[in-house]
């Protein structure tokens, strides 16, 4: 299972990539605007940027139109900027076609705000490189977000789709582990919820005793 970290600031981006185990980045308007990253040509040299800290890892950059016009003129833009910028599409009639459009010219998208199967399902036919399934707005709301991406990658599986499960929207290590253990292909979070797989308590009292052991009969 690949991990994406899911912000678009540098300091936690470099943070997790020295850690070792990046794989890509996702960011979405929002995540942008909270870094202050504003003004067309700023936001293109960050995503540049993030490109530049993450190697080989893939860096999704969403579109802002909403109209398929504009999302391919955006799409086109983003995916000059670097070979591993992935376009990211919102789950709407235009970003379908557009993602069909992109598929046919090679170029990878990232089909976002996937809340069930069969938004899934379309966005798969039209040849999206990644859905992206939100398992924590479907949790805030009671619906089971990790059942979600039960439900996807049993889809995907029954007809071989080469679409990846992009698990999204993650809040807790534990929604990593389910992911893991349900095979979704990816899941992108927050440094905390990756540094949160780290800790055990039963590891911190190991090691300290382990290390008082070998003071007390090393002096
Ligand atoms: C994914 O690509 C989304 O940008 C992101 O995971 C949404 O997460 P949130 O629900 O915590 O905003």
């Amino acid at each position: 299972m690949k991990f994406f970290i899911d912000t678009a600031n540098l300091e936690q981006i470099q943070e997790a990539y020295d850690l070792g185990v990046l794989d890509g980045v996702t960011t979405n308007p929002s995540l942008m605007a909270k870094e202050g990253i504003v003004g067309q040509q700023n936001i293109l040299d960050h995503y540049v940027k993030i490109c530049e800290i993450v190697g080989d890892g893939d860096v999704s950059a969403e579109v802002i139109s909403t109209d398929y016009e504009g999302m391919i003129r955006e799409g086109e833009i983003l995916a000059e900027l670097h070979e591993n910028i992935v376009v990211k599409i919102p789950m709407i009639k235009d970003g379908i076609k557009a993602i069909k459009y992109f598929s046919e010219k090679d170029i990878r998208t990232n089909c976002t705000l996937i809340f069930s199967a069969g938004q899934a399902l379309v966005a798969a036919k039209a040849g999206a490189s990644y859905v992206s399934p939100f398992i924590g707005r479907l949790d805030d709301i009671h619906l089971d977000g990790i059942h979600l991406i039960e439900q996807i990658v049993g889809v995907y599986n029954n007809y071989f789709f080469e679409t990846e499960v992009l698990a999204a929207s993650i809040r807790n290590p534990l929604h990593i582990v389910k992911c893991a253990e349900i095979g979704a292909d990816v899941v992108t979070c927050p440094l905390s919820s990756i540094l949160g797989l780290l800790n055990h308590p039963l590891t911190d009292a190991g090691l300290a005793k382990f290390l008082a052991d070998h003071k007390k009969a090393n002096g």
